[in-house]
This record gives C-alpha cells, sequence and structure tokens, in this order.
C-alpha cells in the first residue's frame, strides 16, 4: 500500500485547495490593515466585512455577532471566563459535563481552584448521553452560565442542546456551546436553540489552524475580551488574522447544506463498510457511544482484547492515521476521559478503543483498503 490513508479528521483536517488558493491571493495582494483608512487598509477591510457576512449567514446571525479569534480553545476559554468573572455577583454557579473538550473541563478548574466557582459535572450514561433530568435537577437560582458542547470529540454523541435551550428560555444563566465538531456537519441556528455563545475552529472544517470564531448573542452582555485596539468592536484586540479569517470564510462558503448532507451520507457508507467487515471476519466490537445520536464522522469502537496502542502503532506502519481520543492526550498516557466518564476507570474498553474519524478526501476505496489492513492487524493482535 503506497498512498497514505488520513481517518483522524476530528483531530485536524486537511487544507482544501480553494482555501489555499484564496489565502494565498490575500497573501499576495491584500497586505494591508483593516483598520488603516487608506486604501490598502480599506481593501482588507472589505475583506474581512465579507468573510464576516459569510459566517454570520451560514448561522442565520448578526455579522455583529460573530467574533473572529484564534479558534476553539479561545472561544472555550473566553466564553467561560469572561461570564463567570462578568456574573460572579449574580452567582457562582456553573452546569457542564464530565465529557467536554479539556479547553471547557480546564477552564472550569481555574475558575474553581482560583475564585470558588461551583461548578457540576453532569454525568452520561454508558451510551454517552445526557440525561436531560439530571440537568434540569442540577439547575439553581445561582446558575450564571450552562456550557455543553453541541458534539463529542471522541464519541460524537450529540448533546441536547434543543431541550437545555428550552429549559433555560426563562433562566438568567448565559447558554454556551462549544460547536467545534458539530459546526461542519450540522447545520445550528443560535437564535431558534436558545444558544447564547458558540465556539467554532477553522481547522475542523479543512479550514488553516489558529483560526476560528466566537458567536456570542447581542442580547447578552460581557465585556472586553483582550484589551488594546478597536478591532472586533474593541471586544477582541488585535490585528485580525485576514489570510487566516479569509481561509475560515472559504471553507465556510464550501460547506453548503447540500455538502454537508452528502458528507453525512458518506460518512455513513464508510462507517457501514468497516463494521460489516468486522462482522464478516467474526471480530468482536462495541460502538462508544450512541449510533442514534451521534455526529456522522465519528466512529468510536471498542476491540475487546486488542490493545489500542499497538493497533494504532500498527495502522501508523502501514501510513493509516488513528486516534485513541482527543488530539490533545495523544502523545500522553491518559486515559480517555470521556470513555471513563461511560464505563469508569477499570474499564477494558478504556484502553482497547480506537476513534476513527472521516473527513475530506477520503474515498469508499481507501476505506475498504483500511478495513483490510485493520481486519489483519486485529487479527495478529487480539488477545
Ligand atoms: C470539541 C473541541 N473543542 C475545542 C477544541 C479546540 O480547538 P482548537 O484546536 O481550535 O483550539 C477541539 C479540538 O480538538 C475540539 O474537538
Amino acid at each position: 500500500m503506497n498512498e497514505k490513508i488520513y481517518l483522524d479528521h476530528a483531530a485536524t483536517t486537511p487544507i482544501r485547495p480553494e482555501v489555499i488558493d484564496v489565502m494565498t491571493d490575500v497573501m499576495k495582494h491584500n497586505f494591508g490593515n483593516p483598520s488603516s483608512i487608506h486604501s490598502f487598509g480599506r481593501k482588507a477591510h472589505k475583506q474581512l466585512t465579507e468573510m464576516r457576512k459569510i459566517i454570520a449567514n451560514s448561522l442565520s446571525v448578526k455579522e455583529h455577532e460573530i467574533i473572529f479569534n484564534s479558534g476553539g480553545t479561545e472561544s472555550d476559554n473566553t466564553a467561560i471566563i469572561s461570564t463567570a468573572l462578568f456574573r460572579k455577583d449574580l452567582g457562582k454557579h456553573i452546569i457542564t459535563t464530565a465529557i467536554e473538550h479539556h479547553a471547557v473541563l480546564h477552564s472550569m478548574e481555574y475558575l474553581e481552584k482560583n475564585f470558588g466557582f461551583e461548578v457540576t459535572y453532569l454525568p452520561v450514561d454508558e451510551h454517552g448521553n445526557l440525561n436531560i433530568e439530571d440537568f434540569n435537577k442540577s439547575l439553581r437560582e445561582d446558575t450564571i452560565l450552562v456550557s455543553i458542547m453541541y458534539g463529542n470529540n471522541e464519541i460524537g454523541n450529540l448533546m441536547p442542546i434543543k431541550e437545555i435551550g428550552e429549559l433555560l428560555e426563562n433562566h438568567p444563566a448565559y447558554f454556551h456551546t462549544d460547536a467545534v465538531q458539530a459546526y461542519g456537519l450540522v447545520d445550528i441556528r443560535p437564535h431558534e436553540l436558545g444558544i447564547d455563545l458558540l465556539s467554532v475552529s477553522a481547522h475542523k472544517l479543512n479550514g488553516p489552524k489558529g483560526v476560528g470564531f466566537l458567536y456570542k448573542n447581542d442580547a447578552i452582555l460581557l465585556p472586553e475580551f483582550m484589551h488594546g485596539g478597536e478591532q472586533e468592536e474593541k471586544r477582541r484586540a488585535g490585528t485580525e488574522n485576514l489570510i487566516g479569517i479569509t481561509g475560515m470564510g472559504k471553507a465556510v462558503e464550501l460547506l453548503t447544506d447540500d455538502e454537508k448532507h452528502a458528507r453525512a451520507a458518506h460518512y455513513a457508507n464508510y462507517q457501514a463498510i468497516i463494521l460489516d467487515s468486522l462482522e464478516k471476519a467474526e471480530i468482536e466490537y462495541h460502538i462508544n457511544g450512541d449510533v442514534k445520536n451521534k455526529l456522522p464522522h465519528v466512529l468510536n469502537l471498542y476491540l475487546p482484547g486488542v490493545n489500542s496502542d499497538l493497533l494504532l502503532m500498527s495502522m501508523d506502519l502501514k501510513g493509516i492515521a488513528l486516534s485513541t481520543g482527543s488530539a490533545c492526550t495523544a502523545g500522553t498516557v491518559d486515559p480517555s476521559h470521556v470513555l471513563i466518564a461511560l464505563y469508569g476507570e477499570n474499564h477494558p474498553a478504556i484502553k482497547e478503543s480506537i476513534r476513527i474519524s472521516f473527513g475530506y478526501g477520503n474515498t469508499e476505496e481507501a476505506i475498504t483498503t483500511f478495513t483490510g489492513e485493520l481486519v489483519t492487524a486485529i487479527q495478529r493482535l487480539k488477545k
């Protein structure tokens, strides 16, 4: 096998050629500072405005509600820490889940340790689903923020965002959702869902790294996140990353509703090919998460008796990229906090699970090749 096969799109994605083209064009022909008043600045500002329009349209929100920044981690930190510190006199209780990305969980720990906030980490069941009753019971008068992800990065599970939005309709808590994994595949309308703050990152959508945005509902109050110039209406100072923002805008423009639906159909087919081959080879597997309630690009498999580190290494030797969980914990021996939330600390699934994530550039042929290699490796490694 010569061609490498990349199946770790939940960690990051390749940049589409059309995106590279527009970024290159900005690098060559539009280097002005969007805040400058001369023609160079005006040209850059026009580009910035156009990108903001594309992104605002993708969520059916106002342009003014999009704040460009450096990506998912910054959006999560900003939404959580700014809200907490700004609203601390109204209450010090926050609700989140045990399966959030570390950008959320570590922001929560920071608030607990340094500012005396009380955080409720809602559990999920063994299928990775959140019980809306648990959420309802945890909601208090002094809850100032709810931060619950749209779709999980390790198992793909979708959280009950609509139901939470409805329960918060007459509650003063701000509602933040980390939509870093979901935005590229699901149509999201924050106003209809009662979402106040939403995090997005370009590198998960075939855009560049180090750029993203925070959607902030006009109706909620927050102070400026970064102090300095007047960029982003004084909310996030710093000269805008016009090259990155242009790449993100193009990536979003290419993600039409038709494209999102086509992707979901392809990924369902890829998943079926993989599961079918495992069944034909009589390999025992369990899907971590809920097949009926998950993002289509993530497939997390528990393969009893197969050490996931060894499996990943042997696939890597074949030029196939997979993961055991979130990229932030890859390279360290930390077990997945998401799988622990599903099964508890001592379950064998923690060491015997792999995450396959599909995306741009994958083909049925590549998936078939991958599946053949996967079956061979499992048969060799299985205890
Ligand atoms: C759900 C989720 N939130 C946040 C992030 C962090 O985004 P970024 O890499 O843009 O900082 C990631 C990336 O792995 C993610 O999957």
